[in-house]
């Protein structure tokens, strides 16, 4: 580079259209993923207490969201049940019921004229007593008793509409197994989104909450999901899902974890999403909040900065804020 005063970087950023026209990266509707939280009833929507401006929605008002999230050319949306405490046990059988919640609301969601991508997904925590993804054995949760379950509530959940199957419980195998019964069932076009790098993070507080699946203590999850400290280990994760399935991979928690999605991105053919997590939406709040700013342009770089590191898509909580004060 020729140096100043041949080279003043500022010239490029004198104006909004030469911004603009030298902008590496951009943030658009399709880049954003909604995630809803579902639960019974009808004409519901229930503030969630420690994730400010989201709610639980019942099937009508999710369909809704849903509908509102497509005229603002959002291309899916990620759904989470919260499941009566009734209706849960040490097993998440409830997971398996074809008429369970998320399946009745997967068939609204089409009867109703939701078109895009439809993303469920997989893992039993919201149907547990004990919060734990899958099937304790002693203190543990057993891997290959849980992908057994996790396949058949892949099928449910397929069956019932889902586009997309997210299997977010961390257990090894699982990918490979859903994959397999997907293809015997004739279900070739179902995608896969594997959430392949997930932290045990002190960040799902809130989504926790949402569904229902908080404990008296905190929920310890790190014999199954990663360790902090890792990256080497996430690609390898990445890697395996891949080999074994899945459509696209997934970082998550996403602000904290800028460098995993980057080097997965860059190492993984596939496409890359990454998760702002329930934590992380809930922080750049209490920042607004607290120094009385607005909440648009901060969670507005939060996801840029997410972009900038490499992925395709994010879910956030956020996404319908985002894409009707979208900035070019
Ligand atoms: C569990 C699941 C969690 C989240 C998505 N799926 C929480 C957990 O692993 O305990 C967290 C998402 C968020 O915090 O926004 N299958």
């Amino acid at each position: 580079m020729p140096a100043f005063p041949n080279t003043r970087l500022r010239r490029s950023r004198q104006a909004p259209w030469a911004r603009r026209l030298t902008q590496e990266n951009d943030l658009r509707p399709h880049n954003l993923i909604l995630p809803l939280f579902v639960c019974e009833g009808a004409k519901v929507r229930e503030p969630i207490s420690t994730l400010p401006d989201c709610f639980r929605l019942s099937m009508d008002e999710a369909v809704k969201e849903a509908l509102l999230a497509q005229s603002l050319g959002i291309q899916a949306v990620a759904l989470f049940p919260c499941v009566e405490n009734d209706k849960k046990d040490d097993q998440g059988s409830e997971a398996l019921n074809q008429n369970n919640l998320m399946c009745r609301t997967l068939g609204m969601m089409r009867d109703r004229g939701v078109t895009i991508g439809l993303i469920a997904d997989v893992a039993l925590d919201p149907y547990t007593t004990h919060g734990h993804d899958g099937i304790l054995v002693g203190a543990k949760v057993d891997n290959d008793l849980t992908v057994e379950k996790l396949v058949e509530q892949a099928l449910v959940l397929v069956a019932a509409g889902a586009d997309v199957v997210a299997p977010s419980d961390m257990q090894d195998g699982r990918i490979g197994a859903i994959r397999q019964a997907l293809e015997q069932a004739g279900h070739v076009e179902t995608l896969i989104l594997a959430y392949s790098a997930k932290y045990a993070s002190s960040l799902y507080g809130p989504f926790r909450d949402a569904v229902g699946s908080s404990q008296a203590t905190p929920i310890d999850k790190s014999t199954y999901q990663m360790q902090p400290t890792q990256i080497k280990e996430a690609l390898l994760e990445a890697q395996l899902d891949v080999e074994e399935g899945a459509d696209w991979v997934m970082v998550k928690p996403g602000m904290l974890y800028l460098d995993v999605i980057a080097h997965i991105a860059q190492h993984v053919s596939v496409p890359t999403f990454a998760y702002q997590v329930s934590g992380e939406y809930a922080m750049l709040h209490a920042l607004s909040q607290q120094t009385n700013q607005p909440f648009i342009p901060l969670l507005h770089e939060s996801l840029v900065g997410i972009r900038r590191a490499g992925a395709r898509g994010v879910l956030t909580y956020g996404a319908i804020k985002i894409a009707q004060h979208m900035i070019d």
